[in-house]
């Protein structure tokens, strides 16, 4: 069979440009409000390039024989790079988040519900930890449950969706704040349509 070519470098060509934009983006905002604050630059452009990872690589498991097909290598290696860069960026943006303000934001906020959610980020963090962990020991003791672990990725990216949402600087418009409500409505249906794909594919195998 021949081999196909890897094309892993279109991935880090869409990580570049997204960051030229996201990362410009925020650059602009702030520079038009006054001068650019690169503790914050940093924080919001981590959190967002961040909180999109997750995004690809949760909407991706729809398109694994297409992804396949465009990267020419597994599935799960084209995963591991947006899931690891997701995690960097999201392990980056609480640290610099807690060195500014304080490391006890890293404890979940029960005060509240409002200020639960509002403080939701950590948590979020949280469970991809415990989603990505579960994943790397599909293999061994976890067998077919690790997926049902795997699932807290979806939850983590609601909670971090509430918190983007009611913490983002870059989401006090409402026009923003219906960007990552749209992207969570999108996960809710890339979950049900991965139920029926994978439904068909247990019927076909019978
Ligand atoms: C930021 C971290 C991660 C996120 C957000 C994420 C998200 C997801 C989501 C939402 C799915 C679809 C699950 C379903 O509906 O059944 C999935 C599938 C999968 N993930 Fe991850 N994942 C992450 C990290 C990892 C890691 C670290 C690994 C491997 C070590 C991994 C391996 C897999 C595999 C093997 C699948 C199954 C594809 C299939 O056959 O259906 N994931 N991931
Ligand atoms: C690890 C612990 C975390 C802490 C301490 C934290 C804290 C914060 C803070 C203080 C902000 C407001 C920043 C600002 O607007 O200047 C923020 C915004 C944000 N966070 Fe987190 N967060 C954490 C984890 C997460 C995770 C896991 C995600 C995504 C999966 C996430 C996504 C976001 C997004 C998208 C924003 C909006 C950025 C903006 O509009 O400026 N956060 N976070």
């Amino acid at each position: 069979m021949a081999k196909r070519a890897k094309r892993t470098w279109l991935l880090y060509v869409i990580g570049i440009v997204a960051l030229v934009l996201i990362g410009g983006a925020i650059a602009a905002r702030q520079l038009i409000a006054g001068q650019v604050i690169w503790i914050s630059w940093a924080i919001r452009t981590c959190a967002l390039l961040g909180y999109l990872c997750v995004f690809v690589a949760s909407g991706s498991a729809l398109y694994l024989r297409e992804l396949v097909r465009l990267f020419g290598r597994p599935f799960v290696k084209t995963h591991h790079v947006v899931t690891v860069a997701g995690l960097v960026l999201l392990g980056l943006h609480g640290l610099m988040v807690s060195i500014n303000l304080s490391f006890s934001v890293l404890i979940p906020n029960v005060d509240s519900w409002l200020l639960f959610f509002t403080w939701g980020g950590p948590v979020a963090f949280y469970l991809i930890g415990i989603a990505s962990l579960v994943a790397l020991l599909r293999t061994s003791s976890l067998r077919k449950q690790w997926r049902y672990l795997h699932w807290l990725n979806y939850l983590a990216f609601f909670l971090a969706t509430i918190h983007a949402i009611l913490l983002g600087s870059e989401f006090r418009s409402t026009a923003m704040k219906v960007i990552p409500a749209l992207l969570a409505l999108a996960l809710v249906a890339a979950f049900v349509l991965k139920r029926l794909q994978r439904a068909k594919l247990r019927a076909k195998r019978r």
